[in-house]
């Protein structure tokens, strides 16, 4: 999707649809009052017959509006204008988004960008807007014979003009679209790749994919095979793989955007199992094929890095994918068993399922040799946390309180939130091995917080936060699918880093 930013008003713009909003179902935004006035009060008497809702994220699509030169009229809802919020811009977008998508009109205007909310700048505004729209044209289409035709379900337009009132608007609402778009176009990646079945996307598929994207935007891509993982000692990483005949992949990522010497990198760490049937202590059958998901942390780092690099962010960024499967099998890893980790920490594995962690917890140790600046870990960790706090926001726990308020922030900036849970040595009483150094599972209860208490015993050498997204990541049932998730939240982080938010 491409955007171009215009100012001025909309009366003489010639396109396919023109989306205007409409506070309180009846008060025009000026773009609106302006086609009102074009077309001697067409709107306003619509309005008045009440047949647009009042509530925010409402639409009406008017056709052949007299006095414009565009083919369709889309009235956005927008609440009551002292009400007005982030929440309700991002609705008002969506579900622009989702008229458009669905007219047919090939290019459109949207005139939603004039600092609705009060507290946001430009820049917010053409970030947020880009981003919402460019998302809503992801179709996953793969593994389908027969390509969507663009009447089953259209993509929606290709060409979007920002049009803004305000002449000195224009740059900032620009760089925002870049960053939108950019988000947008990581949100891609990372839904396409967990959305892939796992008989696709397997961490060789994971591998290949990390050196198409180093090559496509100049970053550097190590990728490690079994063999070297046994020389660096990952034996808890590599005891998950045990049970899979494909060979795991240890990714590693870097994006070098800064010249400086010295400068320390910000690490990304994602989860990649490419399919978690939960090995021996087996999944039960129902919605197992959701396992699938079980990389979108993995997936959250490929689009992070890929929404970084097209922006060019002066940082250094460095993504690590451990990825195996966790299959059953007669060379698989049984209850009971204790593995070395790279750490040097024994860990005594009470339930194969609990495989994320042990993936994770090399690859933590790994990362100590980027002297990061603060490493964030990425993972569809524990089904606990959508018990906690289902679908809306990200789990987060953290070793560092000014990290923690960072990320909580960056989350209420980008829309794509996180809520903190305590990670208070209390918990660490849970974890307790009668023959290893730690055990893979605390004891009942807190699960969120004692698979963070176990990743914890192996962070101990930087500031560090953990993101649970098996709520967040995917969604179920009819809209099955992934959501891109928290790739607006990381690369809103990114951003604020480099100053450019
Ligand atoms: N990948 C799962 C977590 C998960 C489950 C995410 C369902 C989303 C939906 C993880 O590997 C797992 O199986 N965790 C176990 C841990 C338990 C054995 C301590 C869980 O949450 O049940
Ligand atoms: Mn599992
Ligand atoms: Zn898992």
């Amino acid at each position: 999707m491409e955007f171009s930013i215009k100012a001025g008003t909309p009366d003489k713009l010639r396109s396919g649809c023109i989306a205007v909003g409409v506070f309180d179902a009846k008060q025009l935004t000026p773009p609106a009052a302006a086609l009102d006035k074009a077309s001697s009060g067409y709107l306003s008497e619509i309005l008045r017959r009440g047949d647009l809702e009042a509530k925010a994220g409402a639409t009406l699509l008017l056709h052949n509006v007299p006095g414009t030169a565009c083919e369709r009229v889309l009235l956005v809802s927008l609440g009551k204008q002292a009400e007005f919020s982030d929440k309700k811009f991002r609705s008002a977008v969506g579900a622009a988004a989702k008229a458009l998508a669905t007219c047919g009109s090939k290019d459109a205007v949207v005139c939603l960008l004039d600092r609705l909310v009060a507290a946001r700048d430009a820049r917010w505004h053409g970030r947020q807007a880009a981003m919402l729209l460019a998302d809503s044209s992801y179709r996953f289409e793969a593994t389908k014979s027969r390509k969507q035709d663009e009447h089953d379900r259209p993509r929606g337009p290709s060409k979007i003009t920002l049009l803004v009132a305000d002449k000195s608007d224009v740059s900032d609402v620009r760089s925002g679209a870049d960053q939108g778009s950019a988000i947008a176009s990581g949100m891609a990646l990372a839904k396409e790749l967990g959305n892939l079945p796992a008989n696709i996307c397997t961490p060789t598929y994971l591998a290949q994919q990390a050196r198409a994207l180093g090559k496509a935007h100049k970053f550097k891509v190590e990728v490690l095979e079994r063999a070297q993982m046994e020389k660096l000692g990952m034996g808890s990483l590599l005891s998950v793989a045990a049970g899979s005949a494909e060979p795991p992949k240890f990714i590693v990522m870097k994006y070098q955007g800064t010249t400086k010497k010295g400068a320390r990198p910000v690490v990304l760490v994602g989860k990649g199992i490419t399919f978690d049937t939960g090995g021996i202590s087996i999944k039960p059958a129902a919605e197992m094929d959701e396992m699938k998901y079980d990389m979108c942390g993995a997936a959250s780092v490929f689009g992070t890095l890929k929404a970084v690099a097209t922006l060019g962010l002066p940082l250094d960024v460095i993504g690590i994918v451990p990825s195996t499967e966790n299959m059953p099998g007669g060379r698989a890893t049984k209850p009971g068993d204790i593995v070395t980790s790279m750490s040097g920490q024994t860990i005594e594995i009470l339930n194969t399922d609990a495989e994320g962690r042990l993936i994770l917890c090399d690859a933590l140790t790994y990362a100590e040799r980027f002297d990061p600046d603060c490493v964030i870990d990425i993972a569809t960790l524990t089904g606990a946390c959508i018990i906690a706090l289902g679908a809306i926001p990200s789990g987060l726990l953290a070793n560092d309180d000014d990290l923690a308020a960072e990320l909580l922030a960056r989350g209420q900036d980008s829309g794509d939130r996180a809520w903190q849970l305590p990670l208070w040595d209390d918990y660490q009483e849970m974890l307790k091995s009668n023959f290893a150094d730690i055990p893979n599972i605390g004891s009942k209860g807190a699960g969120t917080i004692t698979a963070a208490c176990f990743l914890a015993r192996f962070t101990k050498k930087y500031k560090w936060a953990h993101l649970d997204i098996a709520g967040t990541a995917w969604k179920s049932g009819s809209e099955k699918g992934a959501t891109g998730r928290p790739v607006p939240l990381l690369t809103q982080f990114l951003l604020a880093r480099a100053r450019l938010a």
